[in-house]
């Protein structure tokens, strides 16, 4: 999406250890005009899909995931972060290890809110590693529903957690694809 690698060009900023910040714009301030022209492109590029649902993480997802469903008018589900579990039947949940954070923590959604027959499509604001996205994945897969397809903004291609989603069949349609980004000398390549 052009408009959208035009906007990390100008606006991201490179930390060291691979890191895009893009907190200007997407998941800290946020660019409602952006993030509208993000939603109607994965409504363009996922129309074919009959999905009566989207799933997301929390935080950062939220807000995408939201302007995203207003053009395929069906709900959004978030998971939530928990330390911790009581695991008392009445929830999905998924164990998310992040190599980014350096951390382990679950992710719930309750049984309510994802049945057998949802079509879902899972949308995030990044993709590195793909602990985060595999949390999810399980968790449609335990209630019995099926993924659609996955919507990322900024996938970083130079980690494995796109290869890893590919690998396991699933459609995965990622806006701007960084291949390479240079601390020093603030540069960014992206994928054709
Ligand atoms: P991981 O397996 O290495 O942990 O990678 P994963 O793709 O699951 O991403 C873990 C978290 O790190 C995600 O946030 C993701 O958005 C964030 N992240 C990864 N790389 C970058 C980066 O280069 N820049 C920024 N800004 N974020 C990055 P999260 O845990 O879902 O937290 P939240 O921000 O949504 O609350
Ligand atoms: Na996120
Ligand atoms: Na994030």
């Amino acid at each position: 999406m052009e408009l959208l690698q035009e906007r990390i060009r100008k606006d991201g900023v490179i930390k060291s250890g691979n890191v895009l910040k893009v907190d200007s714009f997407l998941n800290h301030q946020m660019d409602i005009e952006l993030i509208n022209e993000i939603g109607k492109e994965f409504k363009r590029i996922f129309a074919e899909c009959p999905i009566n649902k989207i799933l997301t993480i929390e935080a950062s997802g939220i807000g995408i995931a939201c302007l995203t469903a207003q053009y395929f008018n069906v709900p959004v589900v978030f998971a939530k972060k928990a330390q911790s579990i009581n695991i008392d039947g009445a929830v999905y949940s998924a164990k998310i290890e992040s190599f980014t954070h350096k951390k382990t923590y679950d992710v719930i959604v309750s049984k309510k809110f994802i049945s057998p027959e949802d079509r879902i499509l899972i949308i995030d604001d990044f993709l590195a590693n793909g602990c985060a996205l595999a949390g999810l994945i399980d968790i449609v897969k335990s209630a019995g529903a099926s993924v659609e397809g996955i919507g990322i903004v900024i996938e970083k291609g130079f980690q494995n957690g796109g290869e890893m989603i590919r690998n396991m069949g699933i459609r995965l349609e990622s806006l701007a694809i960084v291949e390479s980004m240079n601390a020093e000398n603030s540069t960014i390549e992206f994928r054709k």
